[in-house]
This record gives structure tokens, sequence and C-alpha cells, in this order.
């Protein structure tokens, strides 16, 4: 396997994701509209990993006529599929939007690959099909709520689609569905990291631009949760760590054929948001002006991963911390405000 097509291979889990497959000899062909990513990205992947030339593709993924056209023109051995809209708050505004863009790409994807021969696929699903989970760690054994957003709906189809797929008995997929926790942080370069297009929705790049005078104050969205302080506890995962276990999925994709496997990404702990703030307060040696307010409509109180399944079977482990996850993305946003 060495022709990789990755949708949304200039976002913020795709271009990371780009490094470490180029790192490891792989041949990745990107397929973005720039839909909230920035074209200078492509520069950066070049810069940063000596290639003179990536290819690219400026297409939406849900017109297959697009997709097609890059199947055509293009040996493709396997699929990373990030393209997606991927904010929870914002998914209740935009319901259609999001199962539009999410589910649309998916099945005009697996169109594409069935017509062309191509069975390998990495899916990025999310933590969020575990719903509103009574007991943390989650395997990837356990119960499934309902998802508590239409974001999380749109991953949960997507999951259900992939698993309807791989039972039709002419179908050859050969897939991985990964279930990422929090992803959070920026390469320790510097030169890629999280880009939101206008206010940020997630924590992280929220609590970067508030400590860089971008933001007047971050507001923690609920301080009344059943956890010791009041705040929701999630598992916030270095994005390298995130991207590296996609080639290790690829590796594990490459000597099997007609599986369908779903893991867990995370650091396998819970932290508040408190908790985030103050450590990023620490490693910084900035101060985050914030308050507590409302409760936001989705969130669920408590979430982290076990990942003892893609440790052992896809032998892979974290290797960063939440500061050093924290410190990449503060770096990161340091460097975009001198630009
Ligand atoms: C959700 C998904 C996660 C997915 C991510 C993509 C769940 C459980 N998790 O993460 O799998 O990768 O979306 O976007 O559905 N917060 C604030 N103030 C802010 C922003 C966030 O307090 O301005 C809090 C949130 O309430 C939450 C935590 O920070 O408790 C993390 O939020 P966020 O970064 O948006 O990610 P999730 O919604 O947890």
């Amino acid at each position: 396997m060495k022709n990789i097509l990755v949708t949304g291979g200039a976002g913020f889990i795709g271009s990371h994701t780009i490094v470490e497959l180029l790192n490891k000899g792989y041949n990745p062909i990107i397929l973005d509209n720039f839909s909230n990513s920035e074209k200078f990205i492509i520069d950066r992947l070049k810069s940063l990993t000596g290639k003179k030339e990536i290819k690219l593709y400026e297409a939406d993924c849900t017109v297959k006529s697009n997709v097609l056209k890059v199947f055509e023109n293009e040996k493709i051995d396997g699929v990373i599929h990030f393209a997606a809209f991927k904010a929870v708050g914002e998914s209740f505004s935009k319901p259609l939007e999001y199962h539009k863009n999410n589910v649309n790409s998916l099945t005009v994807l697996l169109e594409c690959m069935k017509e062309h021969n191509v069975d390998n696929l990495v899916f990025s699903s999310s933590c969020t099909v575990y719903g509103d989970t009574e007991h943390s760690p989650v395997s990837e054994e356990s119960v499934k709520n309902k998802p508590t957003s239409p974001y999380g709906r749109t991953k949960a189809y997507c999951e259900a689609i992939l698993n309807d797929y791989s039972t039709d008995e002419k179908s050859k997929l050969n897939a991985v569905m990964l279930r990422y926790f929090n992803p959070i942080g920026a390469h320790p370069s510097g030169e890629i990291g999280e880009l939101p297009l206008g206010p940020p929705n997630n924590l992280v790049p929220y609590i970067t631009q508030t400590a860089a005078g971008l933001r007047e104050e971050l507001t923690i969205f609920g301080g009344d949760y059943k956890t010791d302080d009041g705040t929701c506890l999630r598992d916030y995962i270095h994005v390298v760590d995130v991207a590296v276990a996609h080639v290790a999925s690829l590796d594990w994709l490459a000597e099997r054929s007609n599986e369908l496997e779903s893991f867990n990404l995370g650091s396998g702990k819970g932290d508040s948001v408190l908790h985030v703030v103050k450590t990023f307060e620490k490693v910084s040696n900035t101060k985050v002006n914030y308050k507590i307010g409302e409760r936001r409509i989705g969130d669920v109180t408590t979430v982290y991963a076990d990942c003892a399944k893609a440790n052992k079977v896809l032998n892979w482990k974290t290797k960063f911390s939440l500061e050093d996850a924290l410190q990449h993305a503060w770096q990161w946003q340091l460097n975009l405000k001198k630009q």
C-alpha cells in the first residue's frame, strides 16, 4: 500500500497525518475544499517534510464526479477520510449541512472505492458515538448510548453505514474506524496546527486565542457538573499521537482483508476543563481571562478512553503529555501571531 487518498488532508488532524505518512514513505494525495483550512498549510507540509510536490485536488468530496476524477487520475491503494464538519455546538444550528457533508462524503467515497477496486479505508470517527456514557473509561465494546448532537449522529450513522456495507457479501471493504477523543496541540515544529476560521468552537484554540489577546474571554461551559471541580472531563490527546495511529492503521490493514475494526484513540485519562486552563497557564506562563458560564447544549459530563485495544492490536501508544500538547498549541499560536 503506497498511494493514499487523504480527504481533508489540509485540516487539523489531516495535515499532521500527511507529515507522518510522508515520513514513513507513503505517497499521500490530498483532496480538500479548504472550507475549514488554509492553502498555506500545503507549503508548510512541503517544507516540513522536504518534499517538492504534494499532490492536491481542490474539490468538495460530497460530489461524486469530483471524487471519481481523483480515482481516475491516480492509482489509489487506500483512503483516509477526514473531511467532515466537526463542531458539536454548530451542528445544532446546521443539522442538514452536517448530515449532508459528513454522511454523503462517506457514501460517495465508498462508491468510488468500489468502482475502482480500492478496499482499504481509515475512517475518522469520534468518541461522540458513545453518547452520554455512565462509566469511563469506555472501551470499544462499551454500551453506546444515543449521541447527544447532530454531529455525533453523523458519526454514528457513518459507522452504521460501514458496518452494513461490510456485511454485504460482495463488499471487500477492509476498514478501521478510529474513535478520536479530544485531539489537541500542534506539530512540535510550530509550523502546523489547528486553524479555526472564525471564533473557535473547541476548547484549546479558544484558550490560546484568549491568551494571545485575540479573544476577550474564555467561557467555561458549565461549572455545576458532577465532577471534582464542576467542569466536564475529557480525554485530551496530542494530534501527532492521533496522526501516528493512522499510519499504524494502514500498516495493520495492509496485512489483512475484509476487516472492520474500531479503535479508541485517547490518552486514557480524563482532565477537567479547569485543569486544562490551569495547566495551560503554567506551561505558557500566561494568564487566561475566563468565566464560568452556562452549560453548552450537547455536552456530556465525562468521557475518557480505554485504549488497550489500539495499544495491543495496532501496537500504538501515546508519546506526548497534556503539557506537551498545550505547549505546542501555544507555540503554534505565537507563530501565527508573528505572520
Ligand atoms: C467533541 C467530541 C470529540 C470531537 C470533537 C471535535 C464528544 C464527547 N466529543 O469534543 O470526539 O473530536 O468534538 O470538535 O462529543 N469548552 C468550554 N469553552 C469553550 C469550548 C469548549 O468550556 O469555549 C468545553 C466543552 O464544554 C467541553 C470541553 O471544553 O467540556 C471540550 O470541548 P471541545 O473542545 O469543543 O470538544 P468536545 O465537544 O468535547
